[in-house]
């Protein structure tokens, strides 16, 4: 790393959160000021990145692109949006692009929500809906998960009133890493008002693949056009720095979405870069049979530690720690280790993002040195 790069880790950590991924930005400000941070020696097991990074195609793309970047990615723009819409055999006018799939969940929140409207989501999920509701005056009610860690489609069913405009389903689920049925998804679905839209937030699709519970609402789609679908590149594809993401959804719906998009939203980097990404099959599939290798690592470790993470078809796993998870986290920081932040609702459990395996020779170390009798670190 640079020591301008060096530098500038340092003076965030003073300074500003503005860079860090947003839905855990407080936690990651907390974490930062609590020690120097050497960027260098820290081992990020905490947005849920790709550890990797992107494949050397998609790597090329950007190299080659950089020289271009005085340039607005006005022509690019369209044929990005042709190109997803092609891969998903579906109409360019179905398709949004955001400055990573955050962007599009703000512009969802704005198009759809405002006072006297609410929001339905799981909890624990991915906050950054909660929070732009919240920034629009919406009212939010938060259901908690199944005991199996699913959305609790009834109670949410239960919870729905006319002025429920928006519900966020995010399957696989973050934090947990857990699924909600496809079939209970297309039932409970069926059953909300004509009113009601749902985003289907999935940007750990690629990991899930393998499961018989799951089926993306884009490759197999119901054709209800009150669905928004989202998807990002910054995991599989390993981009998250690059901030693209896109939705699928109903021509008026992206209409609607699309009047609070930023200008210019898409950087001309990410453009090329998503282009080769979404070329590089081989890519893809190599990224995901080492996510698979590396999510079984990470369980065989658990397990000869007793331990029962939540069974995950995420790159990362939730487990419970039978500790607080601030402790835990604190001790992890310790080590130069950055975990998932603490869930209110599931306090004693972390959230690890799989990292390189060298990477996570140092977590299993240092959860080896967590100062608790080995009696209580098991289930
Ligand atoms: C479920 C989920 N949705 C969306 C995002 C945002 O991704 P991005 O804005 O990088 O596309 C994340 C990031 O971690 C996530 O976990």
């Amino acid at each position: 790393m640079s020591s301008s790069r060096r530098q500038f880790l340092r003076f965030s950590a003073g300074v500003t959160t503005a860079s860090l991924p947003w839905c855990s930005r407080a936690f990651a400000f907390q974490q930062l000021q609590s020690a120097p941070v050497d960027g260098d020696k820290l081992i990020r097991l905490n947005s849920n990145e790709n550890a990797y990074g992107p494949s050397a195609k998609a790597l090329a793309a950007i190299m080659s692109a950089a020289g271009s970047s005085n340039r607005y990615p006005r022509l690019q723009y369209p044929e990005l949006i042709q190109r997803i819409a092609t891969s998903h055999q579906t109409g360019s006018d179905r398709v949004l692009l955001g400055c990573g799939s955050t962007e599009i969940l703000r512009m969802a929140a704005s198009a759809f929500l405002r006072k006297d409207r609410q929001l339905i989501h799981g909890s624990p999920t991915f906050e950054a809906i909660e929070h732009y509701a919240r920034a629009a005056d919406s009212q939010v009610i938060a259901i908690p998960l199944s005991p199996a860690f699913a959305h609790d489609l009834d109670r949410m069913l239960a919870a729905v009133s006319p002025s429920t405009t928006l519900i966020y389903l995010c399957n696989p689920n973050n934090p947990t890493g857990s699924l909600t049925p496809r079939k209970d998804l297309e039932t409970f679905i069926a059953k909300l008002p004509s009113s009601t839209l749902v985003i289907i937030d999935e940007a750990y699709h690629h990991f899930a693949g393998a499961s018989s519970m799951y089926a993306s609402f884009i490759d197999h789609p119901i054709h209800d056009e009150r669905l928004i679908v989202t998807r990002t590149f910054s995991k599989v594809f390993g981009l998250a720095g690059l901030r693209l993401g896109y939705a699928i959804a109903a021509p008026k719906v992206v209409q609607k979405m699309k009047k609070f998009a930023t200008e210019d939203n898409v950087n001309a980097l990410a453009t090329e870069a998503a282009f080769a990404a979404l070329d590089d099959a081989a890519g893809v599939a190599e990224a995901v049979e080492r996510n698979a290798n590396d999510r079984q690592e990470f369980f065989n470790q658990a397990m000869a530690r007793a331990l029962k993470p939540i069974d995950s078809h995420t790159n990362f796993v939730m487990m419970d720690t039978l500790h607080p998870a601030n402790e835990v986290i604190e001790h992890f920081r310790k080590h130069n280790i950055l975990i998932g932040p603490q869930f209110p609702a599931m306090n004693t459990y972390i959230r690890v993002s799989l990292g390189r395996p060298e990477e996570m020779l140092a977590f299993w170390s240092a959860w080896d040195q967590l100062p608790y009798p080995k009696s209580t670190r098991h289930h």
